[in-house]
């Protein structure tokens, strides 16, 4: 069962609409891991809404309580995969993201998966923007590359075959980029840390837009 939490209460999906209809710009963190970059932009933006997205309840401990006790109004955590999520934030964001993502959500962000990618899709309005943080290589994660079949990550790959695969689900590839180490400090999460600990490593970044399919 999908689960929203509020103020550390969890609510019917009823009451999301409620929530939802009191903002116009939405934006969407996708396997938001403990929820610290959602909650710090919630924090600096109060006129926004923002909702994490994360299936391991147990990573939102710290956050929820903080959501609770700095009385935070405007930020959600559903507890859901994508796999699972339903259809209820569908066309509502105005940005997505999902910053490093590992399984199946990875495997959505850089192979041809045209179920999921479209779940996330749909999640946007038109013109809606979606970045995508990811990073893996031969040498530091070998064994999830093999397990999970994970292309290579050649400019020939992401900016030729990737961008069709995304085009496939309405999303229009910008542009894809490097990161600079200090633009991964700036991100102030654990995951960014662990990730990145002592190591030199090319980090991605795409920056898609949701294309019109009407015209
Ligand atoms: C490496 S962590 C990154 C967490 C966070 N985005 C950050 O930058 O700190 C990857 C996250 O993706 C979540 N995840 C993995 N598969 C997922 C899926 N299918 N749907 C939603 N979230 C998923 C995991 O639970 C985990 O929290």
């Amino acid at each position: 069962m999908i689960k929203i939490l509020v103020n550390k209460k969890i609510i019917e999906y009823n009451e999301l609409n409620n929530i939802v209809n009191k903002f116009k710009h939405i934006y969407v963190d996708l396997g938001t891991g403990n929820g610290k970059f959602i909650y710090d932009l919630a924090k600096n933006n109060p006129d926004k809404l923002y909702i994490g997205v994360e299936p391991t309840a147990s990573n939102l401990y710290d956050y929820s309580k903080k959501v609770s006790k700095n009385k935070i109004e405007n930020l959600i955590f559903i507890i859901t995969s994508i796999e699972n999520m339903g259809d209820e934030l569908n066309g509502l964001a105005d940005k997505v993201y999902i910053n490093f993502p590992w399984g199946s959500l990875l495997e959505a962000t850089v192979k041809d998966m045209p179920v999921l990618l479209n779940k996330i899709s749909r999640l946007g309005k038109v013109d809606a923007e979606f970045i995508f943080i990811f990073a893996y290589n031969n040498i530091h994660e070998p064994v999830e590359i093999e397990k999970r079949q994970l292309p290579e990550l050649s400019s020939n790959y992401l900016l030729s075959e990737l961008k069709e695969i995304y085009k496939k689900a309405n999303l229009s590839i910008l542009s894809c980029t490097n990161l600079e180490p200090h633009e991964i400090k700036n991100f102030g999460t654990l995951w960014a840390k662990k990730l990145f600990l002592g190591k030199s490593r090319d980090v991605y970044r795409i920056i898609s837009k949701k294309i019109n399919i009407n015209t």
